[in-house]
């Protein structure tokens, strides 16, 4: 099966669109030229004008992760449809699809719209899509792209028939892919055990508009560290997986297929994943395996840099952080705390608060920033304790790393790449 393409003009469109106030941070002097234009001026982030807080993705470690996953995956003999609501950056779509990707993960409907402004050609949409109006609007997509390849998931026997009676309504003229959903108890969604997603694939097989097209999960839902529990408790779900496969099979769920997908695998634990479900598998049975990961593309400085299986010595380069916030000390009301132009509307706060990495001083130079860190967000602060009274000073610039990913990128409709402190291109996010 071959890589799924993106819409390479619409792309490129995106450098076409005009910079203005509406984007933060970006350089007065860049208002009213296209994208593209910005992206080849060679700005620095500090000497060009530049304001606080800015975050950006470095060039190099971006590359790294985006070429390390890929190879990894052709070599591990998976196939990688990465989940694109970390970024929602049709730019970063190009990068993994022309790397090889099989296609693109979506959350819910107005992702899959986004996707396909950028005719994103292959999307595996990992939810149940149970909305009259989205499953009215992805008929009419399938009826006129005939190259669209589209599946989603399904977890009870009421949301197939609910998906059926919208789609009898619109009509499409082919079934809708489903993929019965595993969980586990718990978890998130998925059906709690394989009688229950047994039963949802045999309403799956009654329906006139619906066709089986494999199985998949997502084991992120289950462990959430690298305990030897949360490992063994990621292996028994993905057999599991594997198990439902062959029993939907054996009873010929899976007849006629010329493709079975079975997908599972975030940025944590794709290499269990990936031992699960690369195969073997019966000869008859023509699995294709697909991983979903979508944090790896930035990694982070905290979540991820602790779960990720290639820092645990999984067999690869690890993975870099590519995303750095850089906020100013706008306050020193105190001996030990210094107050940062940051926030809550900047960064994320979810898996872990900023970390501070770099003191950038009145006269340019960077060194490490250590006996510090950031103890709270507010909306537009944070809270930087110090040990030593002198460690910083009002003005200087604070770098900081962020975790977990997909909650920076939906904070920035547009995020410099740089190399070093060199702008190098724009990225432009959708959420
Ligand atoms: C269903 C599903 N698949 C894949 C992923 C991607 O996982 P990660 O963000 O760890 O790369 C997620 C992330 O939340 C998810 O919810």
């Amino acid at each position: 099966m071959q890589p799924s393409s993106i819409d390479r003009d619409a792309v490129a469109g995106i450098r076409t669109e005009r910079i203005d106030w509406r984007f933060k941070g970006l350089p007065a002097t860049t208002f009213g030229a296209t994208l593209g234009e910005v992206a080849e001026r060679g700005l620095d982030l500090f000497a060009d004008g530049f304001v606080g807080p800015l975050v950006v993705l470095d060039s190099a470690a971006l590359e790294h992760n985006l070429a390390t996953m890929a190879r990894w995956c052709a070599q591990r003999g998976v196939r990688l449809a990465p989940h694109g609501k970390t970024t929602m950056a049709p730019q970063l779509f190009q990068r993994q699809l022309d790397l090889g990707a099989w296609g693109m993960t979506a959350a819910n409907a107005s992702q899959l719209r986004v996707y396909r402004a950028f005719g994103v050609a292959r999307v595996l949409l990992a939810n149940q899509l149970l909305d009259p109006a989205a499953l009215r609007w992805l008929a009419a997509e399938l009826d006129a792209d005939p190259g669209f390849a589209f599946s989603s998931w399904v977890d009870s026997v009421r949301g197939v028939e609910l998906m059926t009676e919208a789609l009898r309504a619109a009509a499409p003229s082919r079934p809708v892919d489903v993929l019965v959903e595993l969980g586990a108890p718990g978890g998130r969604t998925g059906a709690r055990d394989r009688a229950t997603a047994v039963a949802v694939a045999e309403a799956v097989a009654a329906s006139p508009v619906l066709r089986l097209a494999g199985v998949a999960g997502y084991e992120g839902a289950l462990a959430h560290d690298a305990s030897t529990g949360a490992l063994s408790t990621v292996d028994l779900y993905v057999s599991d997986l594997r198990a439902l496969t062959l029993t939907l099979a054996d009873s010929g769920h899976f007849d006629g297929l010329t493709e079975v997908i079975v997908t599972a695998g975030g940025s944590a634990y794709f290499d269990q994943v990936a031992a699960a479900i690369a195969g073997p598998w019966p000869e008859s049975l023509p699995v294709v395996p697909v991983l979903r990961s979508g944090a790896y593309v930035t990694h982070d400085d905290g979540f991820y840099r602790g779960i990720s299986p290639f820092g645990r010595g999984a067999g690869d380069a690890p993975f870099r952080p590519a995303l750095r916030a850089w906020a100013q000390v706008t306050s020193r009301p105190q001996p030990d705390l210094a107050l940062l132009t940051i926030g809550k509307r900047d960064a994320s706060f979810d898996e872990g608060l900023p970390e501070p990495q770099l003191l950038r001083g009145k006269d340019g130079t960077v060194s490490p920033l250590t006996d510090c860190r950031v103890t709270a967000l507010n909306d537009q602060h944070a809270f930087l304790a110090l040990d030593r009274a002198n460690a910083v000073e009002v003005g200087d610039w604070i770098g900081l790393g962020l975790s977990h990913p997909c909650t920076v990128f939906d904070k920035w409709q547009l995020l410099p790449v740089v190399d070093g402190t060199v702008v190098v291109d724009l990225v432009r996010t959708y959420f």
